[in-house]
Formats: structure tokens, sequence, C-alpha cells
């Protein structure tokens, strides 16, 4: 039987572990040719081991998302080895958290060259080829902290705020343009990844007691990349502009849309009990 993305081509940046990892699996098993890029290559190779030892077609390519030229190359690389591209998960993305006071400019910098300028340069080389292509699926990974504010996560806020109202901008171009090409943005809410041991913490949230905390947090969440994956399916197919993932990220959509005083006061009564350090 055909897979829902049957010999669609595929790029999955930050595909070598997490969230993107989970969507190059799925996305292979709905029988797409994916290629998962990564600056981590052992596990980006094992990503794809794992998609071909399946019976699926991957190939990885190494590639650093906050690099122009590298995007070039592998744009070029897809063009030469599969002659198009129809779906890009621009997802590699770090986290960086810690009170704006603790963040030095080289912390916001990184934040916003990895999550941000990455998400940028992803969408202006791919979009050529998915026209030549014929079509085009650009999922923009942002998170529900792109759909709200949180104490001590500003710099992360701020680009995954940016992905969203970037998305917006570019799937309107792609409108006025008549590209056939859409463009979602994807909120996940607390996915249990290695993002919690990877995320860089400053100042007061720099204690090992603050990351097993956020760790053992993430792990009682439970809500894995694979039903990630499947959700970004479904909601890319729905066509939502907006995509909320998890129950939490839809419960915020949702408040914030129709209640946000609450969720105003939700957050702050969250941020000053994690202070005085009760949750
Ligand atoms: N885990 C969550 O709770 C959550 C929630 C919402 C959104 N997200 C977003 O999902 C995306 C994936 O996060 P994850 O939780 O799977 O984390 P992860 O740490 O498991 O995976 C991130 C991947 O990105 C790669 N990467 C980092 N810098 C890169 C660069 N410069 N170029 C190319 N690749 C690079 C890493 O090597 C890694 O393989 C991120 O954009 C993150 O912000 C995560």
């Amino acid at each position: 039987m055909a897979g829902r993305v049957q010999d669609k081509i595929a790029l999955v940046t930050g595909g070598a572990s997490g969230i993107g990892r989970g969507c190059a699996l799925r996305l292979a098993e709905e029988g797409a040719i994916v290629v998962v890029s990564d600056i981590d290559d052992a596990l980006g190779e094992t990503t794809t081991n794992d998609i071909r030892n399946a019976g699926g077609q991957a190939e990885y390519l190494h590639h650093d998302v906050t690099d122009e030229d590298a995007w070039r190359n592998v744009v070029e690389t897809i063009r030469s080895h599969h002659g198009g591209l129809n779906i890009l998960v621009n997802n590699a993305g770090i986290g960086i958290g810690g009170s704006i006071l603790d963040l030095s400019l080289a912390d916001w910098q990184r934040q916003q060259a990895i999550n941000l300028d990455g998400v940028f340069l992803g969408v202006k080389h791919c979009i050529p080829l998915m026209r030549d292509s014929g079509n085009g699926s650009i999922i923009n990974m942002s998170s529900v902290a792109g759909l709200k504010g949180s104490a001590n996560l500003s710099a992360y806020n701020a680009t995954k705020g940016g992905v969203r109202l970037f998305t917006k901008g570019v799937a309107l171009e792609c409108g006025q343009q008549r590209w056939p090409i859409r463009v979602n943005s994807v909120h996940p809410g607390i996915i249990d990844t290695p993002i919690t041991r990877n995320a860089r913490l400053v100042g007061e949230m720099d204690k090992p007691e603050k990351r097993v905390e956020m760790v053992e947090g993430y792990q009682r969440r439970g809500y894995t990349p694979d039903r990630v994956a499947r959700n970004i399916l479904k909601a890319v197919e729905k066509n939502r502009l907006v995509a909320p993932i998890s129950p939490e990220a839809w419960a915020l959509y949702y408040m914030k849309r129709f209640a946000p005083w609450l969720l105003r006061r939700i957050g702050l009564v969250l941020a000053r009990r994690t202070r005085r350090g009760s949750v």
C-alpha cells in the first residue's frame, strides 16, 4: 500500500536526535525518501541506517543550519541525487535557559543563529527547488514557547515567536506569488528528547538539581518524538497554519485566544513557584 508521502523527497534538519529523528523515521515509513541532516554525524548516520534497516530510503548529509554555504551545498546535493525536493522539516534547534541578567550576547546570538537564522536560510534556499519540483511543504519547528512567554526562557521565546510570524509571512508570500508551496509552523509542548540534557543553562539555572528536575519532568510527561511526528503529519495534511501538537499546546493555544488574562496569571504564578523551588 502506498504511504501518505510516497516517493516524496524530504529533508529533515537536526534529524539525528529527538523530534527530527522521529519525523525522519515517520516520513520514511510513509514512503518518503529522506535526507537527514545534522552536525552530529554519528547519530545522523544511525537515524539513516535505522531507516534503511526498516526497508526505507535515506541518506545523511553533514549540515550546520547556521551556515549559508552549507545550505547551498545541501540543496544542490539533493537536486543532483534526487532531482527535487517536496518536504522540508526545519527542525534543528537548541535551548538556552536562564535569567535575562545572566544571558550573554553570545548566548543570545547563538540561540537566534540556530533556531531562527537556520529556519530563514532553509526556507530561502529550499523554495526555488520546491518550485521547480512542482510542489512543496515546509514545516517550521516552533514550540509552545512560540505561543506564550516563559520566565528564564526569553531568548528561546524570541526565536520560536519569530518562527511563528516568519512562517505566516512566507505562507502569505507563497499564496501571493502562486508558488505551489505550503508553509506551516508546528508547536509541540513538553517532549521527552535529549534537549533537556543538551540545553545550556546559565546563572541560577545552572545547577545539577535544576537539570535533573527538568530531565525528570520531561520524562514524566512522557510525550514521545514519534507521537509528535504523527501529529505533525496530521496537522500538515489539514494545512493548519499554526499547529499546536500536544494537549498542553492546544490548551495554551485556546487560552491565548479566549482567555489571555488567565494565561498571564497562570504564567506568573508558575514562574513565582519555580523561583521558590516548589515546582
Ligand atoms: N523537546 C521539546 O520539548 C521541544 C518542544 C517544542 C519544540 N522543540 C523544538 O524541536 C526541535 C528539535 O528539538 P529536540 O527536542 O528534538 O532536541 P534534540 O537535542 O534531541 O535535537 C536537536 C538536533 O539538532 C541538532 N543541531 C543542533 N545545532 C545544529 C546546527 N547548528 N545545525 C544542524 N543541526 C543542529 C542536534 O545535533 C540534534 O540532533 C528544536 O527546534 C526544539 O526547539 C522541542
